[in-house]
């Protein structure tokens, strides 16, 4: 994907603090440390956009990025803050919580997410919970298997299909290292935020 520009336009500790919203909107939701915004940065083709680090707690608030894609669509893609992460205090992981669903819920513009889990651990019961969140409220999940760098070649498509295996959702197997995944996550980004690019462009 031809990304022709990428700025943060929010960074804000409440759903409420946030810009009324412009463009489509994507979510990237999550455990703690799974890769959400390191996805964001493969996305986005730029390797500092939003910050990512080994230790979980990363991202403390929400982040929306936009990027300007040839052709002239743009996309906002909504960093979220990771939940399970234990270190956190119960009144803060109850703040986060609430911040999220906040934003999921009431958000108008937000088309869907992107769920992601670590291949190796699939889907947990946090992750479904966000699932069947999610399409309560009309909000289209897209399911990605990350970290597909960290198995063996061989063991990459059992496992991607038996993350998959969950609520009738096809997973999008995903490297963050590798960019493995990255064109069909795009085409299944652009599908639920309703975008079409003009294909008049001669190809590369
Ligand atoms: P929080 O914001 O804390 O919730 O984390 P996050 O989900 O945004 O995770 P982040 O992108 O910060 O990545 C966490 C760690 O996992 C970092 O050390 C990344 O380099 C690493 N990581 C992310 N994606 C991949 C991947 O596809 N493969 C490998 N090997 N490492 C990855
Ligand atoms: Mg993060």
């Amino acid at each position: 994907m031809d990304v022709l520009s990428a700025e943060i336009v929010a960074d804000v500790r409440e759903a409420s603090a946030l810009p009324p919203p412009a463009f489509a909107e994507v979510a990237v939701a999550g455990r703690s440390n799974v890769g959400k915004s390191s996805l964001v940065n493969v996305l986005a083709g730029r390797r500092k956009l939003a910050r990512t680090s080994a230790k979980p707690g990363a991202t403390r608030g929400i982040h929306i990025y936009r990027l300007g894609l040839r052709g002239g669509a743009i996309v906002d893609l909504v960093d979220l803050p990771g939940y399970g992460f234990a270190q956190r205090s119960k009144v803060e992981r109850r703040t986060w919580g609430t911040m999220i669903e906040q934003f999921l819920e009431s958000r108008p513009g937000l088309r869907g997410a992107v769920v992601i889990v670590d291949v190796r651990r699939g889907v947990e019961d946090d992750d479904l919970e966000l699932i069947e969140y999610l399409r309560h409220h009309d909000r289209t999940p897209i399911l990605v298997a990350t970290k597909l760098d960290k198995l063996a070649a061989s063991k990459r498509k059992p496992a991607i299909a038996a993350v998959g295996r969950t609520q009738g959702l096809r997973a999008i197997g995903f490297s963050a290292e590798t960019g493995e995944g990255a064109d069909e996550l795009w085409r299944a980004v652009l599908r639920v935020a309703g975008v079409e690019l003009k294909t008049s462009q001669p190809a590369r």
